[in-house]
């Protein structure tokens, strides 16, 4: 099939990537002349493994192209994709800005039948604002339909993702939006595919991350009594991630979620849900279970340094997850701009993402961004690590601990057994543990 697909982000690029590789003919646009300069020369404009392999491939092979007319776009696909960003508003609400000027972009150039498709994520009734902004501009005889085809990839894995997908959701309220995409996609996967309304499509999406969002501040309030109890958050989740009925995906304590998704779509599931005068106080208290958990890690850090002004702290991560340069919602953000502001010095390591964070954070007397895990550890009073990277499990203790001034680790992502930091010679916090320095304490001082 010819296809068009509306933005380059992340999503829209693996999207097009991913299609081409199914044997589509693949035309994306994107209103930023610099992504597509680069993606038409074959450079990834995101970090995403085994991106760059199918994007060369796919442009040599010659059916993916990149463009910043919409015109070219919408030329002879038969289906238009729309991949946009949906960002909060300061409300919380998802801004819907770039979604209507696409409605708006492809309304006067409609020309015989063409089904257009969010691949977003929008709250529910967002297909009916673009079907009557397109109709406004172009009038009730335009032939369209609008269908919502939800995408569940997640960043660090996306390419795999939509390559081999768990599910396919259709939202088509029309036999022939329901006939097209089924062709899309019937021959390609053999996950279940479901077929629903638009407007159940549209909720499915923001469903699915607000119980994801769920579960994470379900694990994270238990980490907390675990912490209390001296019990290990990691046992207690494998204990009940093992029921069928509970899984054990998204049961990892930690710093909370984070990203450009989940954050966004539980804020925004919130504000429809209210619009429609349903009480969704359990959602809030997800939002606040996870805005504590940098409080609570800073708090850590507290206690371990006692005094920050002039500490040098080594930051290793600022992705909001491990194999992404995606720092959006990421809780770097939370957490160094706090750190500076208390007075430490901050030298910050991520494999992938400092640019991105460093064009928010530029540089200064005591922010430094560092080459190596080595580096950020040199001389440093702390180590804090914000991000699960795979670099930083398999890193040679001895070499840092002798680097550090103290060796003292504490740790957002429990990539570690304690005992076992304990005996590589270091004073070592995590989350849901109870803390190294804790379990020479006896419990009832504790609790
Ligand atoms: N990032 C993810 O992992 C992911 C996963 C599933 C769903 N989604 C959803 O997909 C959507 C896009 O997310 P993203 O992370 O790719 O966003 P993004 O901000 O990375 O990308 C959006 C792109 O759209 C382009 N754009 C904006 N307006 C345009 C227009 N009028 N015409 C052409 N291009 C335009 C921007 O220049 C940008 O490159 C969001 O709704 C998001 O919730 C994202």
């Amino acid at each position: 099939m010819r296809l068009g697909i509306f933005g380059t982000g992340y999503a829209g690029l693996v999207t097009s990537v991913g299609l081409a590789q199914l044997g589509h003919t693949v035309t994306a646009i994107d209103k930023n002349p610099d992504i597509i300069a680069r993606l038409s020369d074959g450079v990834p404009t995101i970090h995403e493994p085994g991106l760059k392999e199918l994007l060369t491939s796919n442009l040599d092979a010659g059916r993916l192209s990149f463009t910043t007319k919409a015109a070219d776009a919408m030329g002879e696909s038969q289906i238009v994709f729309v991949c946009v960003g949906t960002p909060p508003r300061a409300d919380g609400r998802a801004d819907l800005s770039q979604v209507e000027e696409v409605a708006c972009t492809i309304a006067p150039m409609l020309d015989g039948y063409k089904l257009i498709v969010e691949k977003s994520t929008v709250p529910a009734r967002t297909a009916y604002w673009i079907d009557s902004t397109i109709r406004r501009l172009a009038g009730p005889e335009r032939e369209f339909d609008i269908a919502s085809n939800p995408e569940f990839l997640r960043e660090g894995t996306a390419v795999r993702d939509f390559l081999h997908p768990d599910r396919i959701v259709i939202g088509a309220d029309s036999g022939r939006a329901r006939s097209l995409l089924l062709d899309l996609y019937q021959s390609s996967f053999s996950c279940p595919i479901i077929v629903t309304s638009v407007t159940t499509a549209e909720l499915i999406k923001q469903a699915a991350n607000a119980f994801l969002a769920t579960k994470i501040s379900f694990i994270n309030m238990v980490s907390d009594v675990c912490e209390k109890l001296d019990v290990d958050v990691a046992a207690v989740a494998k204990g009940i991630g093992l029921d069928p009925r509970i899984g054990g995906d998204f049961l990892r304590a930690g710093l909370g979620f984070g990203g450009s998704c989940l954050p966004k779509d539980v804020s925004a599931l919130i504000k429809v849900a209210e619009h429609s005068g349903v009480d969704v106080g359990m959602l809030k208290e997800v939002e606040r279970i996870n805005t504590a958990r940098i409080d609570r890690l800073l708090a850590k850090i507290e206690r371990a340094l006692w005094v920050l002004p002039n500490k040098v702290i080594g930051v290793l991560g600022v992705a909001f997850k491990s194999d992404t340069d995606d720092i959006r919602g990421a809780p770097s953000l939370g957490v160094i701009p706090r750190l500076h502001s208390m007075g430490a010095r901050l030298h910050v390591y991520d494999p992938a993402a400092v640019r991105n964070f460093e064009r928010l954070y530029p540089p200064n007397d005591r922010l430094t961004y560092v080459a190596s895990v080595y580096d950020a550890a040199r001389e440093a009073d702390a180590l804090v690590i914000l991000t699960d990277w795979d670099e930083f499990r398999s890193l040679d203790f001895g070499r840092i601990r002798d680097a550090m001034h103290t060796p003292i680790v504490v740790d957002g992502r429990n990539l570690f057994e304690p005992p076992l930091m304990q005996a590589a010679g270091f004073e070592y916090y995590s989350l849901g543990r109870g803390d190294a320095t804790l379990h020479q304490k006896p419990f009832r001082e504790r609790v």
